[in-house]
């Protein structure tokens, strides 16, 4: 199966992305490094130990990460509601989070593979991307034990979600991002552009929620605010899975299509600050840097979706 590490902020999408992951037989989850992002890292974290114990996976290592974006002052998300959670009640986690911090712990793995005492890793990233820029800039070497960075954020065609140009996870830390789209890393981007063809509708909800059990309960809760009720925006009710097509693109890469483009954020403008900007026709003569999304099979992933989640009720 294929090894990956979770850089997240939970968060409602974060959660499922990781609640559909922990059942996928395909994926070996070898961390979880929850950072500042949707919450502060306090909750972010909290809420990675909680939904690893919904999920059954108290074995998957949970790693505190950075607590602040590497030059801004920390933004949080809007739609997640008072805990990140939305109206998800969840017991208090028994897990503890371990001593050693994110990027120790991106060093550790990484660096295990460069020196090929284990295999590449796929990094999985839900949230703004301060944990792996820190890593690659105090080792560098670590980009070699990266198999590929699957991930969600930006916005190519589409308009911004948190400013009017800057998707939230390229806002909430545009430094960060600026130092992974230069690291030349096998890249594949998931923004909006690719996420908001996926919304999840009431009646897929009551799909899912109509069964029993503790996860359509949790899944209930959570969706419960991610409805945003904004047709002018999605143009039908529900809301964007985006994170969760991150797990989706690892198990079916069949139902995305794809552009290699050059990225650049920007990292000054007030305006237009964490704007992700594409050289589509290699006008800048940089080469490309990432696979980006444009296309989704949208009712392909939303089945694969429910079909996961389902996974939790017959066991
Ligand atoms: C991204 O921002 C966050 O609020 C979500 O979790 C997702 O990662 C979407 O712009
Ligand atoms: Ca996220």
């Amino acid at each position: 199966s294929l090894p990956v590490i979770f850089d997240c902020d939970p968060g409602i999408d974060d959660s499922i992305a990781l609640l559909g992951a922990f059942v996928a037989p395909e994926l070996d989850i070898r961390a979880i490094l929850p950072v500042c992002g949707n919450q502060p890292l306090d909750r972010t974290l909290r809420n990675a130990l909680q939904i690893c114990e919904l999920g059954g996976r108290k074995d998957i290592p949970v790693h505190p990460g950075a607590a602040r974006p590497l030059c801004r002052d920390p933004i949080h998300g809007l739609f997640h509601g008072e805990t990140g959670l939305g109206a998800a009640r969840l017991p208090e986690p028994h897990k503890r989070p371990e001593p050693t911090g994110a990027v120790e712990a991106l060093i550790d793995h990484l660096g295990r593979a460069v020196r090929e005492e284990g295999p590449k890793i796929t990094l999985c990233c839900l949230g703004p991307l301060t944990n792996l820029a820190l890593a690659l800039r105090i080792a560098p070497d670590i980009a070699g034990g990266i198999e590929r960075v699957v991930m969600m954020g930006g916005a190519f065609h589409a308009p911004g979600n948190r400013s009017l140009t800057s998707e939230f996870n390229m806002l909430a830390d545009p430094h960060a991002a600026a130092v992974v789209f230069a690291a030349g890393l096998p890249m594949t981007v998931l923004g909006l552009d690719a996420t908001h063809q996926v919304i999840l509708r009431p009646e897929h909800v009551a799909r899912f929620v109509g069964a029993s059990g503790r996860i359509s309960a949790a899944m209930a809760g959570l969706m419960a605010s991610w409805d945003r009720n904004d047709p002018k925006r999605y143009g039908t009710r529900g809301g964007p899975l985006h994170d969760p097509l991150v797990t989706a693109f690892l198990l079916r890469p069949d139902l995305f299509e794809t552009r290699p483009a050059r990225i650049f954020v920007e990292t000054e403008s007030p305006l237009c600050l964490g704007q992700t900007v594409a050289d589509w026709y290699g006008q800048s003569g940089a080469p490309a840097n990432a696979d980006i999304v444009l296309k989704v099979d949208a009712e392909g992933v939303i089945d694969l979706y429910l079909g996961l989640l389902t996974q939790y009720e017959m066991r």
